[in-house]
């Protein structure tokens, strides 16, 4: 009998194609997002009454979804953070849910050190504004010397610290759950998230979005911080207070931010943010490279056919 998986992480078949030729060399049939975007509750429903699986990107998968998908065995997410899927939910319907941790963490390292540069020395505005044939000597910061915090000391975070060693920055990291053993090889300082918020430069999100975490900065926690520090949020936007953010950009208590998520996504031209001039925007495009796309490809589709085959997948939630 074969099987069918529901891909709606985009661009699978372009990105993703040896992840696509194991499923049918082992009898799958593929169905693909063809929106390029996440799809919505009512794309959904007409596509997942026969499916056994899906590889998911960043739609919802909650209880209305798997009533309607009684075949559903397997969610493997197509990424890190969970938050778009109700997992106790699946796991009372006998849905197995994986994601793919660590596969895009490289990604996500990398822009994240291009974002702080970004921001420091405002790349992109000059880049728009030395385009336009205007000559604007832009006087920026340098990060040699500075204290970088980090809040969330977890695979990507502990990926940025070990490429951070050669910018010659004090690293203190904030951890629910510490790895010292982590944090010594990696010469970082392990820290009460009120020290890593008053004594940062350079300020970095990396906590996963949880419920404890949700608007973890907000008009309170970016008071506390360094008055001309910067803030970058490449990991998710609900943990971030919008609002708060704006506020603290527009008063001039944050020299710049740089951000990749949002509160609501895609978010639109007339979020407040975009009206500011330190803020160097990309849309959730961190984990955006050939490599994570072929990588977790494969990560996410071997644990589909894992479970198929009754073995533990990899990542199993
Ligand atoms: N922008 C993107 O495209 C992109 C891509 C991948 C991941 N992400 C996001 O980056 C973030 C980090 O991902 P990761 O792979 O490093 O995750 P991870 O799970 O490896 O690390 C998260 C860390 O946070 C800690 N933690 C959990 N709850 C906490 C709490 N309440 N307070 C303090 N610490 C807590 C955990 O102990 C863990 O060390 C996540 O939010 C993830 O969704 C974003």
């Amino acid at each position: 009998m074969s099987h069918k998986v529901l891909v709606t992480a985009t661009n699978y078949s372009k990105l993703c194609r040896e992840a696509k030729a194991l499923f049918e060399e082992n009898g799958w049939e593929v169905v693909e997002n063809t929106f390029g975007r996440p799809m919505t509750f009512d794309e959904l429903k007409s596509r997942v009454g026969d499916i056994d699986a899906v590889i998911a990107g960043v739609d919802d998968w909650n209880e209305a979804v798997f009533k309607i998908a009684p075949k559903l065995k397997v969610i493997s997410r197509f990424g890190v953070g969970v938050d778009n899927i109700d997992v106790e939910t699946a796991r009372r319907h006998g849905i197995a849910v994986t994601n793919a941790a660590g596969g895009n963490s490289n990604a996500v390292a990398e822009i994240t050190i291009g974002l702080i540069i970004s921001a420091m020395r405002a790349i992109p505005q000059l880049h728009q504004t030395t385009r336009q044939g205007r000559w604007d000597r832009f006087v920026g910061e340098e990060i040699l010397g500075r204290t970088v915090g980090i809040l969330g000391f977890g695979n990507i975070a502990q990926k940025i610290a070990r490429k951070l060693q050669g910018f010659e920055v004090e690293v203190l990291a904030y951890d629910k759950y510490p790895n010292q053993e982590a944090a010594s090889r990696l010469g970082v300082t392990l820290a009460t998230s009120e020290d890593v918020l008053s004594r940062a430069d350079v300020l970095l999100m990396m906590l996963p979005s949880l419920p404890e975490t949700r608007g973890f900065m907000n008009a309170e926690t970016f008071a506390k911080m360094k008055d001309d520090a910067y803030f970058i949020n490449t990991a998710r936007g609900a943990l971030v207070d919008e609002t708060a953010l704006a506020d603290a950009l527009s008063s001039g208590k944050l020299r710049a931010a740089a951000i990749d998520v949002y509160q609501s996504e895609p978010t639109s031209a007339d979020n407040p943010l975009f009206q500011l001039d330190g803020i160097v925007t990309t849309p959730h495009t961190a984990a955006e490279t050939f490599e994570a796309y072929r990588g977790i490809g494969l990560l996410t589709a071997r644990a589909v056919l894992d479970v198929f085959a009754g073995r533990s997948p990899a990542n199993l939630l």
